[in-house]
């Protein structure tokens, strides 16, 4: 296991608005295509279940959760470039899972790119399967759109 992961710093909270300047210049580090700030504002007004992980007061990852009834659908998940591959995203994850499960959520869904093989393979190893393919999901470089796998998890 990382040393990081028994850092008494590391904290798992909700996102708080003032979060966000933190999270948008991850979420701009980490992504081709971000998202906007208004998304994410948008998420937090709508009462998604939006999280982060943080040493301290500096956010390191985020996530962005929703449930509907039986079902949750994880929106967002992302660790600063920096802090990547030392266990931050699997132990987000687990957290918006238990997260989904305490809300009654059954089954977790998410879309990934076709290409993104690092999310692929940290989902895949936390059970989630491949159930279908969303043609076209994606925006990409040069104008091209690329595929999401989607992906679900019996909770
Ligand atoms: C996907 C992401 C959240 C993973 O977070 P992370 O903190 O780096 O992942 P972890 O260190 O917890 O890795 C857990 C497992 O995921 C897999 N994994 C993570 N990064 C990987 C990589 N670069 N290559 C291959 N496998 C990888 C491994 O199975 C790993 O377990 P291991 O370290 O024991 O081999 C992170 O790469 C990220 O933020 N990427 C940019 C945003 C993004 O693409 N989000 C997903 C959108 S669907």
């Amino acid at each position: 296991m990382s040393a990081l992961l028994n850092d008494p710093l590391l904290r798992l909270r909700p996102m708080r608005e003032e979060d966000l300047p933190q999270v948008i210049a991850i979420e701009e580090a980490a992504y081709a295509f971000p998202w906007t700030l208004g998304i994410f504002q948008d998420c937090l007004r709508v009462g998604y279940c939006c999280w982060v992980i943080s040493l301290g007061e500096r956010v390191v990852g985020y996530g962005v959760l929703s449930v509907v009834l039986d079902e949750s659908h994880i929106l967002n998940l992302c660790i600063q470039p920096e802090w990547q591959r030392r266990g931050l995203g699997a132990r987000l994850i687990q957290r918006l899972l238990s997260v989904a499960r305490e809300h009654g959520a059954e089954t977790a869904f998410l879309e990934v790119r076709v290409s993104n093989d690092a999310a692929f393979k940290l989902y895949e190893g936390l059970g989630f399967e491949e159930i279908g393919r969303r043609r076209e999901y994606y925006p990409a470089s040069q104008g091209k759109r690329e595929d999401a796998l989607v992906m679900s998890l019996e909770l």
